[in-house]
């Protein structure tokens, strides 16, 4: 079905809030093209375009896109040096764009542990972007998922030690508090490309009660159309929480 009849099935109504994509499939597109791995990140910066627009333009309020994970670092140095380069660069290029078009840019992960440069880069593009509030695009790079779940407790832990927080305090709403992702919402819907079916590592406390979109698509291929698809098919579904 063609792009304009798919977003007209869109119901603005009932919009997933929070959107989350692990966007996988770029090293797997440039080989089908024969080409090195690292064209297949360029290709899907576009992609990344492409989804930012459309996810602004139908009123999706947060867009997670998950960058790099903390299991990344065990590639090649080659490539973890040109994704966090190519991350750099396009952040960059990006936040005149980001400004114009009111989207405040955030970030999940230990971003202490990146290149210097990148932490500066992704630091400017909040401070500029941080008065904007009609989309949230945040960014989930060095981030794990088990990293956050730790690195709350740690943080939790401490204040039990240092600031005397009692222990009987620790609730779903005060673990949340202590999370990367603090005070965004969970996500209403998770989108992974590249056909694999499996989480890697991204959000796990946060991802209880998402609805889970597989595509076959790899990350460059995937289009406007197939986003507004994974709307439609998340619309047809029935949330219930555990209820009747
Ligand atoms: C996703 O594509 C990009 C990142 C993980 C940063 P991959 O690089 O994982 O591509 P495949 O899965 O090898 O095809
Ligand atoms: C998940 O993709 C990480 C990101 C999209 C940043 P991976 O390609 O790293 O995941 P695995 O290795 O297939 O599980
Ligand atoms: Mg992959």
């Amino acid at each position: 079905m063609n792009e304009e009849k798919l977003l007209s099935q869109i119901d603005k109504n009932t919009l997933p809030m929070h959107i989350a994509i692990i966007m996988d499939g770029n090293g797997r597109w440039a080989k089908t093209h024969k080409k090195a791995r690292v064209y297949g990140h360029i290709k899907g910066v576009k992609t990344v375009e492409t989804i930012v627009e459309v996810a602004k333009n139908i009123g999706i309020r947060i867009l997670t896109i998950f960058a790099f994970s903390t299991e990344n670092w065990q590639r090649p140095k080659d490539e973890v040096d040109f994704l966090l380069d190519l991350i750099c660069q396009n952040t960059k290029r990006y936040l005149p764009n980001f400004m114009k078009n009111k989207i405040r840019f955030k970030t999940i992960g230990k971003t202490e542990d990146l290149p210097y440069r990148l932490i500066n880069t992704l630091r400017d593009a909040q401070r500029k972007t941080e008065k904007y509030d009609e989309m949230i695009l945040n960014l989930a790079i060095n981030y794990g998922g088990r990293l956050d779940i730790l690195n709350a407790t740690q943080n939790i832990a401490k204040q039990i030690k240092n600031e005397g927080m009692n222990i009987k305090d620790i609730d779903e709403k005060t673990f949340s508090k202590y999370l990367y992702t603090d005070p965004l919402p969970d996500p209403d819907l998770l989108i992974r490309t590249g056909k694999e079916k499996r989480i890697s590592n991204f959000f796990l406390w946060q991802l209880s009660y998402t609805e889970l979109h597989f595509s076959s698509k790899m990350w460059p291929n995937f289009s406007a159309a197939d986003f507004y698809q994974a709307i439609i098919d998340f619309q047809r579904r029935k949330r219930r929480f555990g209820r009747l």
